[in-house]
């Protein structure tokens, strides 16, 4: 009887830990060579004292500008966080994007109902289409595979769901944005497209053996009630072939991996024989697009020292730093935070209960109106001093000498 559910359960775990080290750790690169060209977009300048973006987008005429981008946003909370996502949301929302909120199992059917319902009755949200909640709630387990599988499950639905954006980016329901879209947008447009923000090391050091070698056996594919991930004695031998990395759970990933990552979810069995065959024998031939990745998760985290396994909540404090970073979120805040009204008020501009306004708000603020209550050409974007900082970031990121330090290359 009970050697029945063993097997499944043995093979299923495996093929989790396929997935969670196709998804979590990132694996191979194409070589920073094939890359150079990327700066021709972005630094056009040869000489390194040229290279800021301001002074080159000055000399563009506005046809030449690039496209703004359009991102992909999942929120995802649990029990008790249906007014964080509202806020996260309404302060990371854009019409150009697309937004996909997520309550898991443990948040009581109500709060999803009423999260659902917020949604629907909000005319901007209506006009935009742009806007969805999952009904079907899943069991998340912090760490374990089941969170990759609610990831990637709500990738596939922001797929599907519009076949526009370019770049996939989870937050949770602590996260909070520090530049408003309209920067984001901005400095995102002049990225190339095939560009991941993933954060990882390939020094991974003790995680090798707790986390690569245990068979991780992940409850929440198999129960009702959230418990922690539990590990199993037999130990695998770390695969050879390829280096692991491993890094943090926030990541902005393009639409191309992206579909990798969802193809190898929907094809299982495929997925498996290519972990063992192509995977380990030639992980370039499998990524034949190569995966180029930027080492930063775009957050500004603190952590405490010796790190613990959740990062320290950021205060009025840490304000200073968060701006100076130039980092477009943060993570992560107390529920309510005095901190996350100086942000609204200093970074975003936002008041409470509204948009983050942008180049797409045409109303008048006049008598208390809400200047985003009338949707304009979301094309538009009017940048603020958070695009500057942002641009530093992206520069220092890309400057040569660290892109190519960060890279993963085989
Ligand atoms: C996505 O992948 C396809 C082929 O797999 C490639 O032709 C295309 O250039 C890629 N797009 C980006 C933005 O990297
Ligand atoms: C974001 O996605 C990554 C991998 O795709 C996952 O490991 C992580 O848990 C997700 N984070 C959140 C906040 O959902
Ligand atoms: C944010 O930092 C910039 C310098 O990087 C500074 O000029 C600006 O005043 C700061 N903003 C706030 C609200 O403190």
């Amino acid at each position: 009887m009970e050697r029945k559910w063993l097997v499944p359960l043995l093979a299923s775990s495996l093929v989790s830990i396929t997935l969670f080290l196709a998804a979590t750790f990132s694996v191979g690169a194409s070589s920073y060579g094939a890359r150079s060209s990327v700066f021709h977009l972005f630094l056009k300048g040869e000489d390194p004292a040229d290279m800021y973006v301001e002074s080159k987008l000055s000399q563009v005429p506005a046809s030449d500008l690039p496209t703004a981008p359009r991102l992909a946003y999942l929120i995802s909370g649990t029990r008790g966080d249906g007014d964080r996502m509202k806020r996260v949301l309404q302060a990371i929302y854009h019409p150009r994007n697309q937004y996909l909120l997520h309550l898991d199992l443990e948040a009581p059917p109500r709060e999803r109902v009423e999260l659902a319902r917020y949604v629907k009755m909000d005319p901007t949200f209506t006009l935009a289409g742009n806007v969805h909640v999952i009904g079907k709630a899943n069991l998340v387990t912090y760490r374990g595979s089941t969170m990759i599988a609610c990831t990637l499950h709500a990738a596939a639905i922001l797929l599907r769901q519009s076949k526009e954006w370019d770049w996939f980016i989870n937050l949770s329901a602590s996260d909070y944005p520090l530049v408003s879209q309209d920067d984001l947008l901005n400095v995102f447009s002049y990225l190339p497209r095939d560009l991941n923000f993933l954060e990882h090391t390939s020094d991974i050091g003790w995680k090798e053996f707790q986390r690569a070698k245990p068979i991780i056996i992940d409850p929440g594919l198999y129960m009702n009630k959230k418990t922690d991930i539990f590990w199993v004695t037999q130990r695998r031998s770390v695969p050879s072939a390829f280096k692991l990395f491993t890094g943090s759970a926030w990541v902005a990933l393009t639409r191309n991996f992206t579909e990798f990552c969802i193809w190898g979810w929907d094809n299982l069995p495929r997925t498996v024989l290519m972990y063992y065959t192509n995977f380990l024998s030639s992980p370039e031939g499998y990524f034949h697009t190569g995966i180029t990745t930027v080492n930063h998760d775009l957050h500004y985290i603190t952590w405490d020292n010796p790190p613990k396994q959740h990062p320290l909540s950021l205060t009025v404090k840490d304000f200073d730093n968060m701006n100076a970073s130039g980092s477009p979120f943060g993570r992560k805040f107390d529920k309510d935070d005095p901190v996350l009204d100086m942000i609204d008020s200093r970074l975003l501009g936002r008041e409470k209960d509204r948009f983050t306004p942008g180049g797409w708000c045409l109303g008048s603020s006049e008598n208390g109106n809400d200047p985003c209550s009338v949707m304009g050409d979301a094309d538009v974007l009017r940048p603020s001093a958070g695009a500057k900082r942002l641009e530093s970031l992206v520069l220092k990121l890309l400057a040569p000498e660290n892109f190519r330090k960060n890279q993963c290359v085989h």
